[in-house]
């Protein structure tokens, strides 16, 4: 697929799909980035259809003959309370109603907040490019194509008036998105600890990333017990994966990004019910999440070293697997007493976290599918936030706006809350209880990130997986939290 730029002022035309973006407020004049025959087609059909263009609403405007198929009206809803992303989700209705009609060329108009149809910043036009190319994605690889679907990505989309550099920033960091949904999309009899291993090498040899991997062998040598733990039930054992992104110039430090890599979560033991056990191949979206971050840094340059690590394994119940009451030493020397196979997501980052902080990034952030607590309290559109470091975490919610990803911060100052995490036999426990869940979740890893080391934690389980599609995701893995870790790097890099 191919960007242009249209130049301000310019009219929309000559494609095979024309979209335009309208608030509530629109008059006949916001119709003037469209030839002039088209325009007055269109006034007709507004009432017509009675088109509002309220937020996430669109009208299709079938056009008879000619090169243009039709024309898209996206609705952004109330001009003053737009924000970044309604042009990720306006840029998206356009595309996907091209891309579902076969349509090769699309050429796009929106207006800005002021209304005005071009002139668009940088980061205005990277929610724009960001937006197209999620239309273009579907996980459909295993369904057998049938004759009338003529989807497809388009080849040429035209946007006027944007900024050419932030229509392809867009491009990558959502790219990178949609590798990560793909990954977190194949299932467990496909992915497992050691595909996914061959997925990790096959990215680092495209893009020129060093890539080392300690098996199970290894982990057992380093002292990585809680990672081997998780591992033992599963028929492939686990692996601990770490990519890095160098740059030869890292004039801005470095960040180390951890996933969660649980490749299928049956919950061990102390076993899932069987409605619980599916979207569990969701499991790995963390680590997927990390690599795809690593993709995306190296494609934009960025000037800071960026390290993804994930402790990949999969929880399953099989002969040797790891029980409760199991006392297991970590690789930094704190012992966990196991009081449920199915808080096993915080013992590979455990193991995970100290092997980061050895590295002494300027900061780790962690991803995780990691409690249904945090879903229960945050429900599965936004995700938590946990940090020890205040200007971090403040730094991290601070380009949420332009990410159009959610979070929420969640606090961590509650000591009586943080005794929970204690036990009896060993020096912490994996599951303190229902109450609190991913706090205790987040208390938990705490005591595996080396003090002084800032550090943010992110639980995106539920968030990870969309049970019907929404805004611009299908049905099935979002990969969330890849846009915000993306832009985050990139402020970081100062650009
Ligand atoms: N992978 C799950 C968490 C999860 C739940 C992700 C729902 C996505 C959707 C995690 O490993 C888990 O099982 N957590 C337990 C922890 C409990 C045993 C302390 C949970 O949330 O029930
Ligand atoms: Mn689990
Ligand atoms: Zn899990």
């Amino acid at each position: 697929m191919k960007f242009e730029v249209l130049e301000d002022g310019a009219r929309i035309r000559n494609k095979n799909v024309l979209g335009i973006a309208l608030y509530e407020d629109f008059s006949q004049e916001d119709l003037l980035p469209l030839p002039s025959s088209l325009a007055l087609l269109v006034k007709m059909e507004i009432p017509r259809e009675n088109f509002k263009a309220k937020k996430g609403t669109s009208l299709i405007v079938p056009l008879a003959d000619g090169e243009t198929q039709c024309i898209v009206l996206a609705g952004m809803g109330k001009r003053e309370e737009a924000c970044l992303d309604d042009w990720r989700i306006a840029a998206f209705m356009i595309a996907r109603t091209a891309a579902s009609r076969g349509a090769s060329s699309v050429s796009i108009a929106m207006p800005d907040a002021s209304g005005k149809y071009g002139g668009h910043d940088r980061e205005l036009s990277r929610c724009i490019g960001s937006g197209v190319v999620l239309a273009g994605y579907r996980f459909e690889k295993y369904r057998t194509q049938d004759q009338e679907d003529r989807f497809r990505a388009p080849d040429v989309v035209e946007v006027l008036g944007a900024d050419i550099s932030g229509l392809e920033e867009g491009r990558i960091v959502s790219a990178g998105q949609c590798w990560a949904r793909d990954m977190a999309n194949e299932p467990g009899n496909v992915i497992n600890p050691g595909t996914f291993e061959q997925e990790a090498r096959r990215l680092a040899e495209s893009h020129g990333l060093e890539i080392g991997v300690l098996d199970a062998s290894e982990l057992e040598r380093r002292g990585m017990n809680a990672l081997l733990s998780v591992g033992r039930g599963s028929a492939t054992p686990p692996r601990l994966i770490h990519l890095t992104y160098r740059p030869e110039a890292a004039s801005k430090g470095a960040i180390a990004l951890v996933g969660k890599g649980i490749t299928f979560d049956s919950g061990g033991l102390s076993i899932k019910p069987a409605d619980s056990m599916v979207t569990m191949k969701g499991d790995k979206t963390g680590a997927c999440v990390v690599l795809a971050a690593v993709k995306v840094a190296s494609e934009l340059k960025l000037p800071l070293t960026v390290h993804a690590i994930t402790g990949v394994a999969e929880n399953m119940p099989g002969g040797g697997a790891y029980r409760p009451d199991d006392i297991i030493r970590a690789y930094n020397g704190k012992t966990i007493e196991v009081n449920n196979t199915d808080a096993e997501g915080r013992l590979t980052l455990a193991d995970a976290l100290a092997y980061a902080s050895e590295l002494e990034p300027d900061a780790i952030i962690d991803i995780a599918t990691l409690t249904g607590a945090c879903a229960v309290a945050l429900g599965d559109t936004t995700a938590g936030l946990f940090t020890n470091d205040e200007r971090l975490g403040t730094e991290f919610l601070s380009v949420t706006r332009a990410s159009g990803e959610r979070f929420w911060k969640l606090p961590m100052d509650d000591e009586n809350l943080r005794k929970k995490v204690k036990s009896s036999v060993a020096d912490v426990v994996n599951s303190a209880g229902r109450y609190g869940g991913a706090i205790t979740a987040a208390m938990f890893l705490e005591n595996f990130v080396k003090k002084g080391t800032p550090w943010i934690h992110l639980d995106i389980a539920a968030t990870d997986f969309a049970k019907e599609a929404y805004s611009y995701y299908t049905k099935g893995a979002t990969a969330f939290g890849m846009r915000t870790i993306a832009r985050f790097l990139i402020a970081r890099a100062g650009a």
